[in-house]
């Protein structure tokens, strides 16, 4: 489109200007005035004012026929021909241009006025002449990129694959292959080409599989750092492992021979835990077999098409793991990517992602030694195509009870630490303040226990019990609290160790950071009985008796935005 120009305000001022000066009926001098004046002393001051305006008058002349000149080129422009936005290809012979425009790519010739040479592959152009010449640059237009995955070489050009595996060859500009990394490109990484144009334009940085964290040696986890969840893991590990490592049987007896599971659980309950347990089992009894592990929202990216095509890259990656061994593939927090379709927050562009991932997990139906371990803490959000997919099994992995929680503290404090007072009391201690924790936590009156009150919009109320966001993310954190009280008495006073009312402080200092933690926004990923038909209006701490008066329990640590929720969610994170 041609561009409309204006003289600018100080043009137009001066025009106005200009134009009353000269018909300034008050004008200092005219030439009437000059011819009557017959005193020579009196007409040489008229003669030098007459001069000076002469020569003011010709410069607006000068001045006006400059912006005359301007005027009309801009007139020739309004009424002349459209010019037509294109993206520059490559140049080619006898100073003309390959370029992409309405829809077709074409030679054009290019203006003396454009360096060619300055023009890099999916700059935007501006063609005039009926389309036949580049006479200028315009922003280059994004519309139309899309990032596909390197497939192979064709003479000088790329074969690529994108969209529902459509190929494509792709121009490489010439000075593109002086970079090493697009020399040596390997299948599968991702470039950002003009699918139009069909013009290759970058290598995306992150080389195919890096969506997925792939550990060749599987995290060491094993059952002793498991509590409490015995049955619930063999369950797990049972019915994966039926397909996983006795596929042809399963497939006999007519059974679905896609090892695959879908974890339901809140935050921090042991989901990721039990599936490095197994990807670490085994590795131990079968030799070989990798972990694999993403967070669907990594795939995600502002490009038109990356989304999918990272987890195409993703699931080729695995897929070369898998045909050499054992693979335990962790989707977590699923619930971004399965939401029911047409409700997904991205709308279209994300239903695409889970489309994609459905079709990859598909794929991955012939091989059965990929184990797929999917987790969400919002299940009823998942598309039910989504846990179709998985295999169908939703195994629940609920908050502990009481006596899981015991069996928790107990991998969180170990024999072998101190507890005070030494010596064969030590046992006495641990099992005493393990039953101390759980009895603060658990108990319906205790003060710690209750957390909050959350008021919904239909006016009803419920109180939260710390017992219902227990999980062993925070039985962690609390183990870790009593003993770095313990431990910095330790360095302070020196001898002792942990003692009951260290873990009293750590329950309390807990409780008082779970009332911090629940807000209207999170709640429903904490607890999961909330009712589906009335909103939650409020969330309010319940302060435990006596905390207004006198001093805290807890003097709460300075809390900088999330960090306090990090480190009591993750204790790994804490320094
Ligand atoms: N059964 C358990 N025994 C001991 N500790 C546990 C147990 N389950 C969980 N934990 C502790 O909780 C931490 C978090 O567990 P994990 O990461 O498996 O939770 P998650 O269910 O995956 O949480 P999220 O939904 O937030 O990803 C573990 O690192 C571990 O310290
Ligand atoms: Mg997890």
């Amino acid at each position: 489109m041609p561009r409309t120009m204006h003289p600018s305000r100080e043009e137009l001022a001066e025009i106005i200007k200009l134009a009353t000066d000269l018909t300034d009926p008050g004008h200092p001098v005219s030439v009437e005035q000059l011819a009557s004046c017959a005193d020579e002393e009196a007409r040489a001051p008229l003669l030098r004012l007459c001069a000076t305006e002469a020569r003011r008058q010709k410069e607006c002349v000068r001045r006006m026929a400059g912006i005359n000149e301007r005027l009309s080129e801009q007139n020739k422009l309004l009424t002349g021909e459209p010019l037509i936005e294109a993206v520059f290809i490559r140049a080619a012979e006898n100073d003309k241009a390959v370029v992409f425009a309405r829809g077709h790519r074409q030679q054009v010739a290019v203006d003396a006025g454009v360096d060619a040479r300055a023009l890099k592959p999916g700059d935007g152009v501006l063609l005039a002449k009926g389309g036949a010449a580049i006479i200028g640059r315009c922003a280059a237009s994004l519309n139309g990129c899309v990032v596909a995955g390197f497939v192979r070489w064709a003479g000088a050009r790329m074969l690529v694959e994108y969209g529902a595996g459509q190929k494509e060859l792709l121009e490489v500009p010439p000075g593109a292959l002086e970079d090493p990394a697009v020399a040596g490109i390997e299948a599968g990484s991702e470039v950002l080409c003009h699918g139009e144009a069909r013009i290759f334009l970058e290598l995306l940085p992150k080389a195919a599989g890096d969506h997925f964290s792939i550990l060749k040696e599987p995290p060491s986890v094993s059952g002793s750092d498991m509590g409490g969840m015995e049955d619930l893991y063999q369950r797990i590990k049972t019915t994966l492992c039926a397909c996983l490592l006795h596929g042809d049987s399963a497939r006999l007896f007519g059974l679905s021979a896609r090892p695959g599971v879908l974890l339901a659980g809140p935050p921090g309950v042991g989901k990721t835990l039990i599936a490095k347990r197994l990807a670490a089992e085994l590795k131990a009894g079968h030799g070989n077999c990798v972990f694999a592990s993403v967070k669907p929202g990594e795939f995600a990216s502002k490009w038109y098409g990356e989304a999918e095509a990272r987890v195409r890259a993703a699931f080729k990656h695995l897929n070369t793991h898998a045909a050499r061994g054992l693979v335990v593939l962790y989707l977590d927090e699923v619930e971004c990517l399965g939401r029911t379709r047409g409700f997904a927050p991205g709308g279209v562009h994300d239903d695409k992602v889970l489309a994609c991932v459905l079709a990859e997990l598909d794929g991955l139906q012939s091989l059965s030694n990929v184990a797929v371990i999917a987790s969400t803490n919002r299940v009823e959000m998942l598309d039910p195509a989504f846990v179709e997919r998985i295999g169908g099994s939703i195994i629940h992995v609920p908050r502990p009870d009481a006596r899981t929680a015991a069996e928790m503290l107990k991998v969180h404090l170990p024999e072998h630490m101190p507890f005070s007072p030494n010596g064969a009391e030590r046992h006495v201690t641990r099992s005493a303040l393990i039953e101390a924790a759980v009895a603060l936590l658990y108990a319906d009156n205790a003060p710690a226990s209750a957390i909050a009150k959350v008021t919904f919009t239909d006016g009803k109320q419920r109180v939260v019990l710390a017992r219902e966001l227990v999980s062993g993310r925070l039985l962690a954190s609390l183990a870790d609290a009593a003993k770095r009280r313990a431990h910095d008495r330790f360095i302070q006073v020196g001898g002792g160790g942990i003692r009951v009312e260290d873990i009293e402080w750590a329950a309390h200092e807990t409780a008082e950071r779970m009332r911090r933690l629940l807000t209207r926004e999170n709640i429903h990923h904490y607890l999961t009985d909330l009712p589906q038909t009335t909103q939650v209006l409020s969330v309010d701490p319940v302060m435990p008796p006596g905390a207004a008066e006198g001093p805290p329990l807890i003097v709460p640590r300075p809390i900088q935005d999330d960090d306090w929720i990090i480190q009591l969610l993750d204790p790994e994170s804490q320094p």
